[in-house]
């Protein structure tokens, strides 16, 4: 979205297309300039969509081995966003769009509760047997209607706890509950009055449906430095999308169920949006979820990205074959090479001000100020946080190496298993043609340990620049294209790394 007037990098890429050249991003470099800019004080700030600002300008893939809850959250609360796959029910994944939204609401959602009639002692004993850390709890009566609430001061002041019943010694009068839709900010103002330390939220009929503390909401609300960088919307939720695939009645049920839930951005997902099926998706989504920015790719031509910025979608996605997991341009033959594809589509769009996420093909954390400096608003990655924790799947070690799966969603067994990544690759029936491959990803330990060192790289690339804004890597970057020796060059030669680099690696 860069409103700088010129950008130095056309008459590199002016030569480039006079000799024929297509390139990725290992075969340019930025040049560095004169830079007044700190790498640990630069802005990061970007977008995703028209209405959907990012912290932090990376997100994650749509993938059935990358993107789920968990992913979803960890990533909104590294100052990005993660789009939920479309390979599951409706239900799931609308369901999973509420954890996101719920998840630092500090509502517990099934908090345990105790009974009227149960011993005090028996409450004890379990909490020591089962480590519980918190001593409050909502009593319920027989009839599962919310009686009253077991303090820790009930507790310690319970003076004969092997015979007493929970009622003898509970608060049961001035109890103060709320609805289970009460906002967090509400929930604290109420707890914070009323002098509680705890909210249970009851519905109608007075069954308890879950419960605020006061301590985690403040800490939610008022809290760390982490929380500054937590990408959220206007009510405090973190931000979350969801990987959509057609304009059919059966998808429009998805979507609105995915809005129910309060999704922030729909993303149109397929191997290739310029088509007339695409035209249709958008046009029926749009007309029957106009409030929710709708993002639609993916597209490697610059006449393609003119024709989706006119149907006015609020984000393209710019990636035909880069992805790791990809034999797109293998299999079929078609695709430009990422960075070429980045800075003439982004080009194409000056003037639009539609945000364009780079997708697919970052293998380290230098290819993202490249992405971002080719024209790009942010970077979707996939097969890089395929092996964090937070990815679907569990660590395995094949030939002494820690590793997660991962797999394309045009690979056989994604293919095999949703409808989605059958629609993503215009495969009726089945996988029998497919178009990624499947294996393992080493695993990386915790997303939030990588995205460390890949914003690490993206500030220390903005500082080599002299860039102070994401705004302004896009209108300084200029580019030199490498050899084949200046490849090599680049990487660590001559020696034996003999210690691993979290931010190196020569594997897969
Ligand atoms: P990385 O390189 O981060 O790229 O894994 C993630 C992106 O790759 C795309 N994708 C595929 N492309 N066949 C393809 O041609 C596939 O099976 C496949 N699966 C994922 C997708 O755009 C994703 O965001």
């Amino acid at each position: 979205m860069g409103k700088y007037p010129n950008y130095i990098k056309d008459d590199f890429f002016k030569k480039m297309e006079r000799d024929g050249l297509a390139l990725t991003y290992d075969e340019v470099r930025l040049k560095t300039g004169y830079s007044i800019a700190s790498p640990s004080e630069v802005s990061l700030g970007s977008w995703f969509s028209r209405n959907i600002p990012l912290k932090s300008p990376i997100v994650s893939a749509a993938m059935d081995k990358v993107t789920e809850h968990k992913m979803a959250i960890a990533m909104a609360m590294c100052g990005g966003i993660g789009i939920l796959h479309g390979g599951m029910s409706a239900e799931r994944q609308a369901s999973q769009v509420a954890r996101v939204k719920r998840h630092l609401n500090g509502v517990i959602e099934n908090p345990i509760c105790v009974r009227e009639e149960e011993n005090v002692k028996d409450v004890l004993d379990k909490c020591a047997k089962k480590g519980f850390t918190f001593r409050s709890f909502p009593v319920i009566g027989v009839n599962g209607v919310l009686v009253g609430v077991l303090t820790s001061t009930d507790l310690d002041l319970c003076s004969d706890c092997s015979t007493a019943k929970v009622r003898d010694i509970m608060t049961k009068g001035n109890l103060v509950t709320a609805p289970p839709n009460t906002t967090i900010r509400d929930a604290y103002t109420l707890m914070k009055e009323a002098r509680k330390k705890v909210l249970p939220l009851i519905d109608d009929g007075g069954r308890i449906k879950g419960m605020y503390v006061l301590s985690d909401s403040q800490r939610i609300l008022f809290g760390s430095n982490e929380s500054a960088l937590y990408n959220v919307d206007a009510n405090g939720r973190l931000r979350v999308g969801a990987g959509v695939s057609d304009g059919g009645e059966e998808e429009l049920k998805r979507v609105e169920l995915l809005v129910g839930e309060g999704v922030d951005v729909l993303v149109v997902e397929t191997a290739h949006a310029d088509t007339p099926h695409m035209v249709k998706t958008i046009q029926c989504i749009r007309a029957r979820f106009p409030d929710v920015d709708l993002v639609s790719g993916n597209i490697s031509e610059p006449d393609s990205a003119k024709r989706l910025a006119d149907l006015g979608v609020d984000g393209i996605k710019v990636g035909q074959g880069p992805g790791a997991t990809c034999t797109t341009r293998i299999v079929a033959g078609v695709g430009c090479p990422q960075a070429t594809a980045v800075y003439n589509c982004c080009k194409a769009l000056r003037g639009f001000e539609i945000p364009v996420c780079a997708d697919g093909g970052i293998r380290y954390s230098g290819d993202i100020p490249i992405a971002l400096g080719l024209g790009a608003d942010s970077v979707m990655i996939g097969t890089m946080l395929a092996g964090t924790d937070e990815s679907p799947g569990e660590v395995r070690e094949y030939r002494g190496i820690r590793v997660k799966e991962v797999r394309g969603m045009g690979s056989p067994k994604a293919m095999a298993a949703s409808k989605a990544a059958r629609d993503r690759y215009r495969t009726e029936k089945d996988g029998s043609v497919p178009e990624g491959g499947e294996g393992y990803v080493v695993h990386r330990g915790s997303l939030a340990s990588l995205l460390h060192q890949l914003v690490g790289g993206l500030r220390k690339g903005m500082g080599y620049v002299g860039a102070e804004s994401i705004e302004e890597l896009q209108a300084k970057a200029d580019f030199h294209r490498l050899s084949m020796a200046g490849i090599a060059e680049s990487h660590p030669h001559d020696m034996v790394l003999t210690e691993n680099l979290p931010n190196y690696w020569r594997d897969a």
